[in-house]
């Protein structure tokens, strides 16, 4: 019997490189524990535009549908960059995101005690970091109507997007923040720009509302974005939970990455609503892209959509135990030296994608035998 069904979407440039080494830990699981999953793969972003046109199908999408879990590498790239809006590869991206239903993205940052150097920021600045982002990510600016590229009567152009949020969007997201806070540090910040934005007035009174209610014993404030992006670099170790919008999550968690070492290096869940038997839709994916400028070359970290998997196995199949295992892989591996070139250090043993890979699994082998 297999654990359940897994669609591998690698996508394109280092999206394809580092699911290879993913491979790598599947097989692992598979050949050493005996854990196995119903696995497909398919297109998706640049490389299905190239084989059908557009940059997911609906028969991808109806598998995704049927998954237990979704594997992402990234989509995108220099060749597809001049495609109209509506088929560029991130639309097969927000298309998984939207018709999966998967409105919380959970971005953890953690900065591994081996990567306190890697760091651009100070070593006590990031020490011992863990904080959690969770970004709303089927609302907001992302999906508002109007929206588009209109042409006025003098000729001139104007491009609309529109912030908008119900009720429900923001309530659902802060259930979420506040129910992962109980098993953290029980502490919310909640980031918006209420001073110039009504969604961010909503944003707030409804977030306040779903604490007040449901949640009173969380510690909840309030922070506005910009100030948000400040604090993270300033310090970010005040945080626990983060919840905020798609736009400004999508930022703040860029930022993030960078207090761990290398956006290379953060993980990533997209939840959706639980079913009457407690099961969500799920989706995993680094928080990087394609990466043009290093793909193909053998050179981009892995760990990130390692990590994406980790989370797979304790969110979707219940398996937190190999979970804290391939984290404890990683972590020893980076103790021991090895590092890829966006996490290099002055005396490390700067290593390949695939070296990483084997690495890894040679580390899972040690703390399995
Ligand atoms: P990017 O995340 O691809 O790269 C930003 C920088 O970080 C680059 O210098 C890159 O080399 C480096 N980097 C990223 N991941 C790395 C890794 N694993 N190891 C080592 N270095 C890494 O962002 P970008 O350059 O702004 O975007 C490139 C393309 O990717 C665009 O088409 C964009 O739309 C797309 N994108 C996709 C996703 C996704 O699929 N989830 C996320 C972000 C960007
Ligand atoms: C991310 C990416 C995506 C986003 C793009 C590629 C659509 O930047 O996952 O962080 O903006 O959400
Ligand atoms: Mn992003």
């Amino acid at each position: 019997a297999t654990k359940g069904k897994l669609l591998i979407l690698p996508g394109d440039g280092i999206g394809i490189e580092v699911m290879r080494e993913v491979r790598r830990v599947i097989d692992w699981l598979s050949k050493k524990r005996g854990i196995d999953f119903a696995i497909e793969e398919a297109l998706v972003g640049g490389s299905s535009i190239d084989a059908y046109g557009k940059p997911i199908t609906d028969e991808t999408m109806k598998i995704a549908l049927e998954a237990d879990a979704v594997l992402l590498g990234a989509v995108g790239g220099p060749k597809w960059d001049n495609l109209p809006f509506e088929v560029k590869p991130e639309r097969g991206l927000l298309r998984l995101r939207k018709d999966l239903g998967l409105f919380a993205n959970l971005r953890p940052a953690m900065c591994f005690d081996a990567l306190v150097e890697a760091s651009t920021l100070k070593p006590d600045v990031v020490r011992g970091l863990d904080i959690m982002i969770v970004r709303e990510l089927t609302g907001g600016v992302y999906f508002g109507t109007p929206r588009g590229i209109e042409t006025l009567p003098d000729g001139s152009r104007r491009g609309v997007n529109t912030q908008v949020y119900t009720t429900e969007e923001i309530r659902r997201v802060a259930r979420v923040a506040f129910d992962i806070a109980t098993k953290r540090n029980n502490k919310v910040t909640s980031s918006e720009k209420a001073n110039v934005m009504e969604s961010g007035i909503l944003w707030r009174e409804e977030v306040t509302h779903i604490h007040d209610t449901e949640f009173p014993k969380v510690e909840l404030s309030h922070m506005y974005a910009d100030n948000c992006a400040m604090q993270l670099v300033r310090n970010p170790k005040q945080f626990d939970v983060i919840v905020t919008d798609n736009l400004f999550g999508d930022i703040l968690s860029d930022c993030a990455a960078m207090l761990t070492g290398s956006l290379g290096m953060l993980p990533s869940a997209s939840l959706g609503a639980a079913d009457a038997n407690g099961k969500r839709k799920a989706m995993y994916e680094p928080v990087h892209g394609s990466a043009p400028d290093i793909a193909g070359k053998d050179l981009a970290n892995p760990i990130a959509t390692i990590l994406s998997f980790a989370m797979a196995l304790r969110y979707s199949f219940d398996l937190g135990e190999e979970a804290a295992l391939i984290e404890k892989a990683v972590e020893n591996v980076l103790a021991g030296g090895l590092r890829t070139g966006d996490i290099m250090q002055p005396g490390m043993a700067k290593v390949s994608t695939g070296v990483m890979g084997e690495s890894i699994v040679r580390a899972l082998d040690k703390l399995a035998a």
